[in-house]
């Protein structure tokens, strides 16, 4: 029996495959490598200490998941593989449309034939209305602001009919809010290619000074130092959290139907907090420089952790600063590659 991840060597699913596989899973990772390469889940293998079955393929193409079930013995599944950069959204609405519906759609299906019926979505805080108050609480109303948040949401939807039409269907979707670090052993971690469009990956960038400097996105918001502020979560502790979801689908006394948790520490940080702490991490100044807003941007998001906490037992551990260091011995491994 094993747990399929699809976007299995992405930021997000080589993390939770190391946590798998050392809570004594069998995982199978899923990737078409538009966004990660092959030899991360050689890398997963190193930290883990065995090779980790690693098939390349892409969630448009029938035939190939078709195999994917024909081959493995998959139990359940966490889907994270999707297209995710919000400016890039907008400037290709079909192109998301097509790979996150369409792929999702067809690995249901897939999931379906094989009879395998536990799931695990990789949602995003970015399904919580731009007017709900924060905290954000599960039960807030959903809405989006680009097509990326709007496929999660539809993704979300989707889940839901799927669920109610057969109720053996056991869905968890965890909404997380800004995933970021990097596995201590600086074997995996977040390597966007081209410009990163996240803070902290950006962050990196300056401090190895591979970027001139930081651009900090409006410094006028009514925030206690006028930067954004958002709910930063290790992802190691994001992984932990993915262990304890699969844990709850698999309790016998769990009925099917869908539940939605957030996953954050329920503290906001700046953007100038971040950047200190990196500037802790790695021992030196990083040059910034205030400009305008990012269209699109709220000026303060964070999690209400309180159900997580009590129905998946799941709470965050890891402080800012230890993300800033794990992030930092990840992007000196990089730079000296
Ligand atoms: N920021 C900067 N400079 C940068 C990049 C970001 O000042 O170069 C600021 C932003 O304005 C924001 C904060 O840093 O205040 C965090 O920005 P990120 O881009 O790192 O993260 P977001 O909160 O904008 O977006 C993240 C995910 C999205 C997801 C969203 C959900 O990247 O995928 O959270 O809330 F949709």
């Amino acid at each position: 029996m094993a747990v399929l991840l699809t976007g299995g060597t992405g930021f997000i699913g080589s993390h939770t495959a190391v946590e798998l596989v050392q809570q004594g899973r069998q995982v199978v990772l899923l990737d078409n490598y538009s966004n990660s390469q092959p030899e991360v889940a050689e890398r997963i293998g190193r930290i883990v200490g065995r090779q980790v079955p690693a098939v390349e393929a892409d969630l448009l193409d029938e035939a190939a998941l078709e195999r994917v079930f024909s081959d493995f013995d998959i139990d359940s599944v966490i889907h994270f593989a999707g297209f995710k950069a919000v400016g890039e959204s907008v400037e290709k609405p079909l192109a998301y449309y097509h790979n996150n519906l369409t792929g999702t759609v067809n690995l249901l299906r897939a999931m379906s034939v094989h009879g395998v019926k536990k799931l695990v979505f990789s949602s995003s805080a970015t399904v919580y209305r731009a007017d709900n108050p924060v905290p954000y609480r599960e039960d807030s109303p959903l809405g989006a602001v680009n097509p990326y948040g709007w496929t999660k949401v539809m993704i979300e939807q989707i889940l839901r009919d799927q669920a109610a039409a057969d109720p053996a269907w056991a869905v968890l979707l965890l909404r997380y809010f800004n995933p970021i670090g990097a596995h201590p052993s600086g074997l995996i971690g977040e390597d966007p290619s081209g410009l990163p469009n996240n803070l902290v990956p950006y962050v990196a960038r300056v401090a190895a000074g591979l970027l001139p400097k930081v651009q900090v996105f409006g410094a006028d918001y009514d925030t206690p130092d006028g930067s954004g502020v958002r709910d930063y979560i290790h992802v190691v502790d994001l992984a932990r959290g993915h262990r304890l979801a699969l844990d709850r689908l698999e309790r016998p006394d769990r009925l099917g139907g869908v539940e939605a948790f957030n996953l954050g520490t329920g503290r906001g940080s700046s953007v100038f907090e971040v950047i200190a702490a990196y500037e802790r991490a790695c021992g030196q100044k990083i040059p910034c420089q205030t400009v305008g807003r990012r269209p699109g941007d709220l000026p303060v998001v964070y999690a209400d952790p309180a159900l997580a906490r009590a129905e998946l037992g799941f709470e965050a551990r890891l402080t800012l600063d230890e993300m800033c260091q794990d992030s930092w011995r990840w992007q000196r491994n990089l730079s000296s590659e």
